[in-house]
């Protein structure tokens, strides 16, 4: 995409909009910090699930992704290779050294935020896995730092994909950030690479995710055929993601859940 696209008024929401989007991202953080407590050797990414699911409607929310397009469970769980969309199930047991990405995302009163964490069972893991999910991390400061008012969505996946390619890093090209608030997935989507001044252009009052897939080995991925959900890196190396929501202001981003 090397040009600069005109950004349809439309997605840019309106201050009600904005104030329910807020309050779900409030919601949506308040979860993750509750399941934060829960990640421990020996638990199942089931048990996961069902906190999440617990929390979100004793407070009221409702989990997206449950039944979305046929997406079984109330959160994704991506352990080690799996990049994103891992289906939380009873086998799956965690284990001190696994990275687990945590993805949620809360409707509520029919506005939608989107956010998720890497967490390290057992608080220890190889040097090279904990600078992956360090690397990710710096990425989404990276790219939310790129991401000004009135420039580009070009601009946010130049300055990710530099940095983890810097580290000699995969940048995951087939899953993107994207708009939010209104339905899970909205215009503009946001990809994690990418040329400055190109795309659409960033407007105040839009909300959008940004959640950069960093792969230790090859960017590449493929999706398990036993699920249809399941996104793994190509080399079956380890990967490793963060998600916030965002609102764009005339100041800059603002967090509304991470
Ligand atoms: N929360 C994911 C995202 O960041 C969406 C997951 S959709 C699912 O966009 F169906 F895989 F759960
Ligand atoms: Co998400
Ligand atoms: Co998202």
């Amino acid at each position: 995409m090397a040009r600069k696209l005109i950004s349809d008024p439309a997605w840019v929401k309106t201050p009600e909009q904005i104030e329910g989007i807020r309050r779900a991202g409030v919601l949506n953080t308040a979860l993750l910090d509750h399941v934060s407590t829960f990640v421990r050797s020996g638990v199942t990414t089931a048990q996961i699930d069902e906190v999440v699911y617990d929390f979100t409607v004793s407070h009221g929310g409702i989990p997206a992704t449950l039944n979305y397009e046929g997406f079984p469970c109330s959160c994704c769980t991506s352990v080690n290779e799996v990049v994103c969309h891992g289906i939380p199930n009873e086998y799956e047991r965690l284990r001190t050294g696994d990275i687990i990405n945590i993805d949620v995302t809360t409707i509520l009163d029919g506005f939608y935020a989107d956010a998720s964490r890497m967490f390290v069972v057992g608080g220890k893991t190889s040097k090279a896995k904990q600078a992956l999910v360090d690397c990710a991390y710096e990425c989404l400061q990276i790219g939310m730092r790129a991401a000004q008012p009135y420039g580009w969505v070009g601009d946010i996946g130049y300055a990710i994909a530099r940095h983890a390619r810097g580290h000699g890093y995969g940048v995951v090209k087939d899953y993107t950030g994207h708009g939010v608030g209104l339905d899970i997935h909205e215009e503009p989507y946001i990809p994690h690479y990418g040329q400055k001044g190109t795309g659409y252009q960033l407007l105040p009052g839009m909300v959008f995710t940004i959640e950069p897939m960093i792969n230790m080995g090859d960017w590449r991925v493929f999706v398990d055929s036993d699920d249809d959900w399941t996104v793994i890196s190509w080399d079956e190396k380890p990967s490793a993601q963060w998600e916030h929501t965002f609102l764009m202001t005339e100041n800059g981003l603002e967090i509304l859940s991470y």
